[in-house]
């Protein structure tokens, strides 16, 4: 059984299953382990984390049962916070089918991967960036959006290993023009922030490539080193052509948290604009879902979970609840277990409620048996989704069944 414990109860031979709260906060790199160090058990408790989660069919339990959250309640919670975040009133349809845009999506992701390729590459030789070369770029990834937001971001997230960085810029682009547009901003401002996206990491380029592309965790040295990345590329941006003021604000400020606990300024309050606050957001989710050197990604719908997990203060509230509306709470792609216990495949969102998608229903977990496909409008059926499962557990080919 997984259950969350407080830090200070931890005690050896306890399998540790999850540490919560910022990955950063703590040393352990693995994931899961046994906790068989006392050196170990010494850095837990001295680190700032405040719970764990614990596997007790792994290693020993909790002496106080009293002190337990079930990981139940805990789900309970977060389920409930996101239910409360209403659908905008009248949600625009996409005008295009995902399957019509996502050609059209994977080659714009691939120019757009080639120019911020370009450019950074101009950056790391020291030379300043021609800003307005990606203008049109951001442009189309604009239109891609407004025809069908989902297949930009479906394929935005598919990213192999050694481009991570381009194809990282090229993703936080297309989620800061469409967070800003569930924000409402004018065309202007949706314009600068998929700019600001799309250059935010750009000071990655001076960072030595043995301690960017190192495949496990950082020491504290080379962490120190990484921080230096949002102002060297604020100053790259600095001496370019045609720099917005939001790029170089989103820049200098993306790992800026509104607990002021971020770098490199440590800023908070009225000082972290909203562009910043939408960088952060924006910024996490795709390196959580992206496939990376040193960790797999997640799927979209468990990151969206984590992330409304994180109650410390690292994202300001209402630009995270934006950002789910744009997401959705089961993005296309999805798979789902229904409460009669049928697999399902997300294929399309509803303008009704962020619960209640289309699905392609497709495996009865009943009769562990595949059926013919069948869909679901859950907006206007009884049925609803139950959880989200692992498609890696289940092993089947969504792509074939859900047809992107
Ligand atoms: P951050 O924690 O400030 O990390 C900034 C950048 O440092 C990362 O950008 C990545 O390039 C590098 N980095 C950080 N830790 C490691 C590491 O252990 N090994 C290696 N090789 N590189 C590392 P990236 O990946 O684009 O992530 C952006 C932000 O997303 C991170 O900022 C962090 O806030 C969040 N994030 C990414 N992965 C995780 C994760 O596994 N857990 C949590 N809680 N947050 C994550
Ligand atoms: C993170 O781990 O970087 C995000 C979690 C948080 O600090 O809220
Ligand atoms: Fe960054």
């Amino acid at each position: 059984m997984i259950k969350k414990i407080p830090t200070k109860k931890i005690r050896l031979g306890m399998y540790i299953q999850e540490l919560c709260g910022s990955w950063m906060d703590h040393p352990f790199w693995k994931k899961s382990f046994l906790l068989d160090r006392q050196e170990d058990l010494n850095t837990l408790q001295n680190c700032g984390i405040q719970e764990v989660y614990i596997d007790t069919d792994k290693g020993l339990d909790i002496l106080e049962q009293s002190e337990i959250v079930s990981l139940q309640d805990e789900q309970e919670k977060i389920e409930h916070a996101l239910k409360n975040i209403p659908i905008n009133k009248g949600k625009a349809i996409p005008k295009v089918s995902m399957h019509d845009e996502l050609d059209r999506a994977r080659k714009l992701q691939s120019q757009s991967k080639a120019a911020v390729h370009s450019m950074f590459q101009e950056a790391r030789m020291g030379n300043a960036i021609k800003i307005s070369d990606a203008e049109p770029l951001v442009d189309e990834i604009n239109l891609s959006i407004s025809r069908n937001p989902e297949a930009f971001l479906n394929i935005a997230r598919l990213k192999n290993v050694d481009d991570y960085t381009y194809l990282h810029s090229v993703a936080v682009c297309a989620l800061m023009i469409a967070l800003g547009k569930q924000l409402a901003l004018d065309d202007k401002q949706i314009k600068d922030v998929g700019i600001a996206g799309l250059l935010h990491d750009v000071g990655k380029m001076m960072i030595p490539a043995d301690v960017l592309n190192k495949p496990g965790k950082l020491t504290d040295e080379e962490f120190e080193i990484i921080k230096t990345h949002p102002r060297k590329g604020w100053e790259i941006l600095k001496l370019s052509e045609g720099a917005n003021q939001v790029a170089l604000d989103v820049c200098l400020h993306h790992h800026e948290k509104v607990n002021g606990k971020g770098y490199p300024e440590s800023i908070s309050g009225d000082a972290l604009s909203l562009y910043a606050r939408m960088g952060a957001v924006c910024d996490v989710y795709d390196a959580l879902t992206s496939n990376r050197c040193y960790k797999n990604g997640w799927e979209p719908a468990e990151t969206i979970r984590k992330m409304a997990e994180w109650k410390d203060g690292h994202f300001d509230e209402t630009v995270f609840h934006a950002f789910v509306k744009t997401i959705g709470i089961y993005p296309s792609g999805t798979l789902v277990k229904l409460k009669n216990g049928k697999l399902a495949v997300v294929v399309q969102q509803s303008d009704k409620s962020l619960l209640a998608p289309l699905v392609k229903a497709f495996f009865s977990t009943k009769s562990n048996e595949p059926f013919a496909p069948e869909m679901i409008d859950l907006s206007k059926s009884q049925e609803a989704i139950a959880s989200i499962e692992d498609p890696s557990k289940w092993g089947f080919d969504l792509k074939s069944i859900s047809g992107f």
